[in-house]
């Protein structure tokens, strides 16, 4: 075929934008998930046994996976669970083909088969990984890990700690209660455990004062929101969901819905002898997470102010002036009132929704619409109302692409993936449709997503 000049041209870019590095010559990285037993509990809660997990190399959370930004991420899945599983790179912009949503971009994995992930890291940041089937059941039994991007121009760190905050509920002898499916959680709030856990990658046990960290905060509960503070640091708040902010932000109080990561770099002001700590809030109690001790002092002073990141490639909005807007109505849930709701064609009563273990719906309709909620062009600036008719705060995330939260004075909030939202709020947001695909947008509560609260958006 002899290739005319426009379609030369286009393979040039395309080139041009993901270049492909040496290390895509290498072997792609294994990755398998399966069943096994972990420690979860540690000692100090008393003597419990190990937990029965399924996680991705058999451990929770799964290996932290490292790259560098313009390199190409290969990584084969191996699914040796007693399910059907595919891995969401969850915040990453990936094409369409690998975002590992099955049903939509890919067949399930069956139980002894492999999937090859293969995708250009163009953003640094943090990022994360975890099934995208029954995730309900699958995340909540610790099919989750960490993805980070390194920036090709790292800010200087002494160093760097990802800290998985995660949310479990066991039983009495330290075991995942199967209670997945149960409809009071997902008519709820969710399946909120019973045993909140921050994992520290490394598991970092010293520090030393003015030492500078960057800590990864990655919120990977299934439903559970969580407001944490750093106590012993002085520092600021340089990235949310991954994308550096252009002005880094007092951290204070830090809530994460479910799926929110926080990058902090902050400066160690405990003296030797005290801690760092991360504590974790609910109402007026705070309870210690994770404690590092500091062991001496790494210089006489600390660094002083936190520059901002290296911005990542991503356009932001400046106007919406072009932009089309399609509305999102969220019903339903307990208290909510519903009436009615469409679910795989048919206008359901409440009662006939609950029935079919669906409860909650966007625009109404629950559960995965046959159409997507709009058809964008490419390059075209779609902007979403959201109202949160309901009497729960609801996680909304968007896949494929970062979005800009619209403010009320017309400016525009952070890159974001996923949006927390109160109860009875009404809150908007934009972005640039340019990854082509069909793409969901659903809660991550992974228990009012299971419930119905999901639909997809086009990008021709
Ligand atoms: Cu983190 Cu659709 O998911
Ligand atoms: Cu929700």
């Amino acid at each position: 075929m002899i290739l005319n000049r426009r379609q030369f041209l286009e393979g040039a870019s395309a080139m041009a934008l993901w270049p492909r590095t040496s290390a895509a010559a290498a072997a792609p990285r294994l990755l398998e998930a399966r069943p096994s037993r972990v420690q979860l509990v540690p000692p100090e809660f008393g003597d419990h046994p190990e937990t029965e997990v399924w996680g991705f190399d058999g451990t929770v959370p799964g290996p932290l996976i490292r790259a560098r930004q313009d390199e190409l991420l290969q990584v084969r899945l191996t699914n040796s669970l007693p399910q059907p599983t595919a891995v969401h790179w969850h915040g990453l912009r990936v094409p369409n083909a690998m975002d590992g949503v099955p049903g939509m971009t890919q067949d399930a994995v069956l139980p002894g088969d492999g999937f090859l992930y293969e995708f250009p890291m163009r953003d640094a940041g943090t990022y994360w990984y975890h099934s995208h089937n029954q995730s309900t059941e699958q995340v909540a039994r610790g099919l989750y890990g960490v993805l980070v991007v390194d920036e090709a121009d790292a800010p200087d760190i002494d160093q760097d700690i990802v800290v998985v905050l995660d949310d479990w509920r066991l039983s009495e002898t330290a075991q995942i209660t199967d209670d997945f499916g149960a409809m009071h959680d997902w008519t709820h709030a969710g399946r909120l455990g019973n045993f909140i856990h921050a994992a520290l990658t490394p598991q970092v046990s010293e520090v030393q004062q003015n030492q500078r960290l960057r800590l990864r905060l990655v919120n990977v509960a299934t439903d559970r929101i969580m407001a944490v503070s750093l106590r012993g640091v002085t520092g600021r708040i340089v990235a949310r969901d991954g994308m550096p902010l252009q002005t880094p932000e007092d951290p204070g109080i830090m809530v994460l819905g479910p799926a929110e990561r926080l990058d902090i770099i902050a400066d160690v002001s405990a003296t030797p002898g005290e801690n760092v700590q991360i504590v974790l809030h609910e109402g007026e109690t705070g309870y210690l997470l994770q404690e590092i001790d500091v062991s001496g002092r790494h210089a006489d002073a600390a660094r002083g102010a936190v520059a901002a990141l290296p911005d990542n490639p991503v356009t932001r909005l400046d106007s919406l002036t072009e932009a089309r807007s399609v509305p999102l109505v969220m019903e339903g849930g307990a208290m909510g009132g519903l009436r009615q709701g469409r679910y795989k064609g048919e206008l359901l009563t409440s009662r006939e929704l609950v029935a079919a273990g669906q409860i909650w719906t966007f625009n109404g309709e629950a559960g995965l619409p046959a159409e997507p909620m709009v058809t964008a062009e490419r390059g075209e600036i779609i902007r979403i109302p959201i109202q949160n008719n309901t009497a729960f705060p609801h996680a909304i995330h968007l896949h494929g692409t970062h979005f800009q939260e619209v403010l009320p004075d017309g400016g525009f909030g952070p890159l974001k993936d996923t949006l927390l939202m109160a109860r009875q709020e009404t809150r908007e947001i934009a972005f640039i449709a340019d990854n082509p695909g069909d793409w969901l947008l659903h809660c991550h509560m992974l228990s009012h997503q299971a419930a119905g609260m999901k639909t997809s958006l086009r990008v021709r």
